[in-house]
């Protein structure tokens, strides 16, 4: 341990440690704004810089190992002055449009100069090139870096995609893909994790709310929105709730008074989504088994940025995912068929909007695959965080709401469809069918969560021997079925080698393209709480528990749904409505040499 004092108070901490960290330990936020805990150590911003005695120059304490004896001021004259004047040469070179930039009062930026008591930069001086970059899911705009890169950090380290590095040098460094190509022709998985971090608006979600309030304002249209399962456990975070707080009723009835025709939620096309691809999973099985044709293992397909991520990266192996739409499209093209049909509403009068934790879906609904007869699936997509935009915008007081509910018949969720938003939901969801299809036996409520795949570890695996079965799946009995289950793109990349090396020891994997899944998804608030994944995690498995229905197979009005019009699930209607096919896109390399061409 070494012993240090930090503004006069002693502290000890472990060698190793960073000034910041010792500071930390004695109470003392020292500003950063490049900085991300435990992720990214860059020290491009100095705002962190300190006092150490003896030392002439102030050291940036992000990056300054803590030594034993030292004595540091983190607030000292110099150290203040300093820090304004830092601030001031940002500021010199950053637009002044904080009115109308889409993070006025959530930006790191701005809430700094409020702490330093800055009210304008003393200096002028030339500004950097601006470029906006608009993609579906991201928009750029560079005039906003302040060069901190922890967006590339998580695109990089954390995803290692790399879609995004600094280019060029001194005053002309940009953050951009190579050779400035736009975002959307590059190997990018859409999956918003940069939005996440920046502490700017340099990078942020494209907008959905121009052609949501559109709509909303045409009295032709019929407006209909349904919400993901992750968006519960993190949307009251906007509103000074704790991290963790579900807010499904307040949700719903905010929905209602924004003014939206038809709230329905997306767990019912996660109960949906369960019952096509476990049908999908036994079919394979079944086929490999009994000498058929099989590709195997299967793999989800509920993350879009996971499936952009196979395309570009490993397009020999499209036939492992499953051809299941995502949960959110299989709703909208269930409202513009189905619903359509039963409430007399032509299906190009409505305007399907889906509330998601994620960028990436944004990109997923412009994809052509995303149609039925030639009628999109779903024609917007918000973020969690422009929902929680609208809901202040209409003046709502979202904390005092009483708890509303989702309509019917598309309003209907087991507590499955619940943990779909979690690293390990999608799988357990599905494991809790396909056991009472094929053993006919009911699985108790003790015995529901599959405990070695629960919890945020990159990659999580377990092992199943079918004991008993029906007459219908004889052949199943004393089959192990291996499965993963893994969150973030880096897990995904390593289980996808073993799959193209063909020594992948799996039938089944769940892969969500965001660490810890869709509760950390790219279009979440951005919280910086202690643990908040695993508190937005425990939300949503505390919305299953409180659920008497459990299994999507008992969600009954699903049930209904095939019963009355959808017929056998993977039958034909369902192949028509619900599944799709996936395409082969270049590597990033061979863009780029496309490009140059
Ligand atoms: Fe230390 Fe940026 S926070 S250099």
């Amino acid at each position: 341990m070494l012993h240090l004092t930090i503004n006069g108070k002693a502290v000890e901490v472990p060698e190793g440690s960073t000034i910041m960290e010792a500071a930390e330990a004695a109470g003392v936020k020292v500003p950063s704004l490049c900085h991300m805990k435990n992720v990214h150590q860059y020290g491009s911003c100095r705002i962190c810089v300190v006092e150490v005695e003896g030392m002439k120059n102030l050291q940036a304490s992000c990056m300054v190992k803590a030594r034993e004896g030292m004595k540091v001021k983190t607030h000292s004259p110099k150290v203040l002055a300093a820090r304004k004047v830092l601030y001031e040469l940002l500021l010199s070179n950053h637009p002044k449009d904080c009115l109308s930039c889409n993070r006025n009062q959530s930006c790191e930026l701005q809430e700094l100069g409020y702490e330093l008591g800055v009210t304008e930069s003393r200096f002028e001086g030339a500004m950097s090139k601006s470029r906006v970059d608009i993609s579906p899911s991201i928009t750029r705009d560079t005039s906003k870096c302040i060069l901190c890169r922890r967006c590339v950090t998580a695109c990089a380290q954390i995803q290692k995609v790399g879609a995004i590095q600094a280019q060029n040098r001194g005053f002309d460094t940009v953050i951009s893909p190579a050779m400035g190509l736009p975002l959307n022709s590059t190997a990018c998985a859409m999956c918003g994790q940069c939005t996440v971090v920046c502490p700017t608006g340099a990078l942020q979600e494209t907008d959905g709310l121009t052609p949501v309030w559109k709509a909303l304002a045409d009295p032709g249209k019929r407006v209909i929105v349904q919400v993901a399962p992750a968006v519960r456990a993190a949307l009251g975070e906007e509103f000074g709730l704790p991290c963790g707080t579900p807010v499904t009723g307040k949700m719903a009835t905010a929905l209602h008074e924004i003014g939206f025709d038809d709230v329905f939620d997306t767990l019912f096309s996660a109960d949906l989504t369960i019952l096509e691809e476990g049908t999908e999973l036994l079919s394979r099985l079944n086929a490999a088994l009994t000498g058929g044709q099989a590709t195997l293992p299967m793999i989800t397909s509920c993350s879009p940025g996971w499936i952009k991520h196979v395309e570009h990266q490993f397009p020999g192996e499209l036939d492992h995912l499953s051809t299941c739409k995502s949960p959110h499209t299989m709703m909208g093209a269930v409202v513009k068929t189905f619903y359509a049909e039963k409430t007399g509403t032509k299906p190009e009068d409505m305007f399907v909007v889906s509330v998601m934790p994620c960028t990436a879906k944004k990109y997923e609904i412009q994809r052509p695959e995303m149609e039925v007869d030639k009628i999109r699936d779903v024609d917007a997509v918000l973020t969690t965080r422009e929902l929680a935009r609208m809901i202040k915008k209409c003046g709502i007081d979202f904390v005092n709401l009483p708890e509303g509910e989702f309509d019917a018949p598309l309003g209907l969720g087991t507590g499955a469809a619940d943990i779909f938003g979690v690293t390990g939901g999608v799988m357990e969801a599905a494991l809790r069918t396909v056991y009472e299809v094929v053993t006919g036996t009911e699985l108790p409520f003790e015995q529901l969560h599959v405990t070695p795949i629960v919890g945020l570890e990159q990659v999580k695996t377990a092992s199943i021997t079918i004991e008993n079965t029906l007459p219908a799946y004889e052949h199943l009995k004393g089959v192990t079925v291996n499965i993963a289950v893994t969150s973030g793109l880096e897990g995904a990349s390593m289980l996808m080698k073993e799959v193209a090396d063909g020594t992948s020891p799996y039938h089944f994997i769940e892969v969500m393209g965001c660490p810890g899944g869709c509760i950390n998804g790219g279009g979440q608030p951005r919280c910086t709480e202690e643990n908040y994944r695993e508190k937005r995690a425990k939300a949503l498995y505390s919305e299953d528990e409180r659920k008497v229905l459990r299994k999507s197979h008992e969600n009954p009005d699903l049930m209904k749904l095939y019963g009355e019009w959808l017929g056998e699930p993977n039958g034909h209607l369902a192949h028509h409505l619900l599944h799709t096919h996936y395409v082969e896109r270049g590597k990033y390399n061979q863009l780029v040499e496309n490009e140059k061409k």
